[in-house]
């Protein structure tokens, strides 16, 4: 039985460190999409774009400096991770957006694309938003 942290270890995991610009977040896009395909999840990619997408943006708006986080982990078999990170401590807030709204959307989508299986870790410099996907189950 091989020792519970390096079990942790060999966890699949790829991250990327990405500048508070726009242009990141077709960055961490690609990167998700790249990753998800590379592990053979191409089903997850318009989900995980949309998801890495709104959270990156949200990191954003953060007014933050130096890097943001985004993550790909598979904490079990049949679940991948979609984790960003940034610098401020302030909690995202899921809203709920009128008819007329342009604004506030963002995390309900993630909500619904996660099915609720989403959520935030605060740390002492800031904080990481999670979003979990359900793979496909094999046929
Ligand atoms: N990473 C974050 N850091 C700090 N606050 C956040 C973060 N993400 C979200 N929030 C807060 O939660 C609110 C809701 O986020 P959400 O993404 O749902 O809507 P929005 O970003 O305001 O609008 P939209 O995503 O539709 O453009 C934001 O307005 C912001 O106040
Ligand atoms: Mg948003």
């Amino acid at each position: 039985m091989p020792h519970a942290s390096l079990e942790a270890h060999a966890l699949p995991y790829a991250s990327l460190l990405l500048p508070y610009q726009p242009e990141s977040v077709a960055a961490a896009r690609r990167f998700v999409g790249a990753q998800l395909r590379e592990w053979g999840l191409d089903d997850l990619v318009d989900d995980a774009a949309v998801i890495v997408s709104e959270l990156t943006t949200n990191s954003l708006r953060t007014g933050c400096r130096t890097r943001m986080l985004v993550g790909l982990r598979r904490p079990a078999g049949h679940i991948v991770r979609i984790l960003v990170g940034d610098g401020s401590r302030t909690m995202p807030v899921m809203l709920q957006a009128g008819p007329d709204a342009t604004s506030g959307r963002g995390l309900a989508m993630v909500h619904r694309l996660t099915h609720g299986r989403w959520g935030v870790t605060l740390l002492p410099h800031g904080k990481v938003v999670h979003a979990d996907l359900a793979t496909p189950i094999p046929r």
